[in-house]
């Protein structure tokens, strides 16, 4: 197992703007919620990082609950076809639910898991993603809070994976083609 640097084609968003991004969502996130209940919905296994960037970062007393949905697999394209692995403990009923995400890519994920939430009875339910890929969506998320919007690149680190690798990365990068290709 080689150093994951020849893998990469480029860094992408640093630490640090990873970090000054989360700050002001944050800062949003406590305004926006401020006297309410809040539940964070973290996606596994991508959202592991931003999960705990963000809450960290909140002077908001929250919950924290976890689902792992899968859409992916091993490979590098969406299947669509989204799985439940692991539900949440929580009931949502009456609750103020914010799922938070690594990454939107097509949105079919994001999408199906809204419209299953909502159908829980919660208060309401929006979503905080640290990465968007505007050209990649092959649905409309309505998302409230965003980091970055990125070029429809194969982007790993943060989270992120390409077949369950590089998501210990503390950054986001591209990951070179020779690698999945
Ligand atoms: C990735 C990512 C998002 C989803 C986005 O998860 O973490 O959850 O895909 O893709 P979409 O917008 O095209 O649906 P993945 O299914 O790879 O599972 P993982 O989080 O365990 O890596
Ligand atoms: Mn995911
Ligand atoms: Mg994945």
């Amino acid at each position: 197992q080689s150093d994951v640097a020849g893998d990469l084609a480029s860094i992408l968003l640093t630490e640090e703007q990873l970090g000054s991004q989360l700050d002001e969502i944050a800062a949003q996130i406590d305004a926006d919620y401020a006297g309410k209940d809040l539940l964070l919905v973290g996606v596994l296994k991508g959202a592991v990082m931003v999960m705990a960037d963000l809450a960290r970062r909140l002077h908001h007393p929250v919950q924290m609950d976890w689902m792992a949905v899968s859409s992916y697999g091993s490979g590098t394209k969406s299947s669509g076809v989204v799985r439940i692995l692991k539900d949440l403990d929580s009931d949502l009923t009456g609750r103020n639910v914010l799922i938070v995400e690594d990454i939107i890519d097509s949105g079919l994920t994001l999408s199906w898991l809204v419209s299953n939430l909502r159908s829980r009875g919660p208060a309401s339910v929006e979503i905080a993603t640290m990465l968007r890929k505007p050209d990649a969506a092959k649905v409309d998320v309505d998302v409230k809070y965003v980091g970055f919007d990125i070029p429809n690149e194969f982007v790993v680190g943060y989270g992120l994976d390409y077949a369950e690798k590089y998501r210990n990365l503390p950054f986001v990068g591209t990951l070179a083609p020779h690698v999945y290709s």
